[in-house]
Parts: C-alpha cells; structure tokens; sequence
C-alpha cells in the first residue's frame, strides 16, 4: 500500500505537517510505503481559469511551464492507493497557495452532463481512501469545518469515490510546532496569551491523544481496502 501525504500549510515548523507525520508513521506501521509533500517546496503557477483544460485533460501551464509541478503531483497521486490532505484553516478556508492546487487539479475532474445530482469523476486512475486533518487557532473546532468540508470533497475527488477513513481537527494552535511543544514553552505562550495556566495541562493531555489518533488513522488507512 502505497500512501502520499500533502500537507496545505505554507510554514516551516507547521502543527499540520507533525500530524501529517504522524499518521503516515502510523501507516508504515502496517507496512505502508509513504511519501509527504509540501505546499511550499511545489512550484505551481496560480489556475488562469482558461478552461483549456475541460476539452484536453490537460491544464494548459503544464504544457507551457516545464518547471510547474502539476504533472508531478498527478503522477504521484496516481501511483498512491491512500491519500492524507491536511490544511491549517485560513479564514475559514485552505490557504490560498493550498487551494491553488485543486484549481489546477480541476483539469482531472469530468463532470458528466445532463445528471442530477452531477456525476463527478477523476481522470487520475484508481481508487484512493483518505484520512483529511484540518488545525486552527480557534480552541473551537467548529472554525474548522469548511476546511474539513473542503478536504474531504477533494479527497473524495481525487480519490475517485474513496472512503473517507477518518477526520481530524486540532484547536488552539498558533505557534509553530505548536503540537509538539513542551510544557516550558506552552507555559510561556499561555502567559505571553493570557491563557490560566491550568489550560496548559489540557493542551498537553489533547495534543497527546490527537497524536494518537492520527497515529492510528494511518494504520486504519494502510489496512483499509481499496
Ligand atoms: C492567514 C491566516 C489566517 C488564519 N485564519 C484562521 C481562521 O479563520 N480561524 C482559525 O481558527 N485560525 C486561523 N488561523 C490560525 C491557523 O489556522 C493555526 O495557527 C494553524 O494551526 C496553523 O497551522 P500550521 O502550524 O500547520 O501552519 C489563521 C492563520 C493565518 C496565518
């Protein structure tokens, strides 16, 4: 089983991305092969809106951009069995440069005329179940649920009418690394925050058991059926 993680956040030393690790380390435990890609480390020209695409398959910067990475991630997408999409939430949304790259992926969707509701299907071949995360500042996890709505409509998409094998979303996080912080340095934030310190604790205690949960997402992914 061969699994891809994308992770949306734009930021070195991102919440999102240690979770990310966590549950492909999760799915290596069940004896996934894994690879993660950044939103950062992509090169990829913002979505024209030429509609080329609709008619070809083809998004029409790939043809021109030899250095866009378009092509890439579809044939990275293709060879996975089981996708990871996890974002920071952004407004309510994914970030810009996240939501960039299912602009561009739209050259993989065919929509089928004339059924309602519309019928919805990828270019990219075979079935792919998926485990989507959404972070957010917000300690209310509801700021998440468009993001998380987002991701699993892309990865229902990309995965060619996949599972969606589990959700994710983690509140309250705003430093980097934040999910892997020590007690020192939350302890620090929640001051610099006015935050009562006796939350701190709770932090601790929530980002152990989420990292648990993304750890066994990944194993649920690698063992789940195509
Ligand atoms: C431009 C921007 C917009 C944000 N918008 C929201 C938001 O609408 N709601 C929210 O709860 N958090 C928001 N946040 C906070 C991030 O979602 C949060 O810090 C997230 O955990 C960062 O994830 P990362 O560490 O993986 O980058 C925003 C952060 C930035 C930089």
């Amino acid at each position: 089983m061969k699994i891809l993680g994308i992770v949306g956040s734009p930021r070195k030393g991102s919440s999102t991305d240690l979770l990310v690790d966590m549950v492909l380390q999760g799915a290596v435990s069940r004896g996934a092969a894994v690879e993660k890609i950044n939103i950062s480390d992509l090169n990829l020209a913002f979505c024209t809106g030429c509609m080329e695409c609709r008619q070809t398959g083809v998004c029409r910067i790939t043809k021109e951009d030899s250095d866009d990475d378009l092509a890439m991630i579809i044939e990275k997408i293709a060879r996975a069995e089981g996708l990871v999409l996890a974002s920071p939430v952004y407004i309510r949304h994914v970030p810009g440069q996240f939501k960039n790259l299912f602009d561009r992926l739209v050259s993989q969707i065919i929509i089928t005329p004339g059924k309602n509701p519309p019928e919805i299907k990828c270019r990219i071949p075979g079935k792919r179940n998926s485990v989507v995360l959404a972070t957010c500042g917000n300690p209310d996890i509801k700021m998440a649920a468009e993001t998380l709505e987002f991701l699993k409509n892309s990865a229902f998409i990309c995965g060619n009418g996949g599972n969606i094998v589990s959700e994710l979303a983690v509140g309250g996080l705003m430093l980097p690394c934040q999910i892997n912080a020590d007690e020192r340095r939350l302890l620090e934030y929640a001051s610099n925050f006015n935050i009562p310190e006796p939350v701190v604790d709770n932090m601790m205690k929530q980002y152990k058991s989420v990292k648990e949960q993304a750890y066994q997402s990944g194993q649920k992914l690698a063992l789940m059926e195509k």
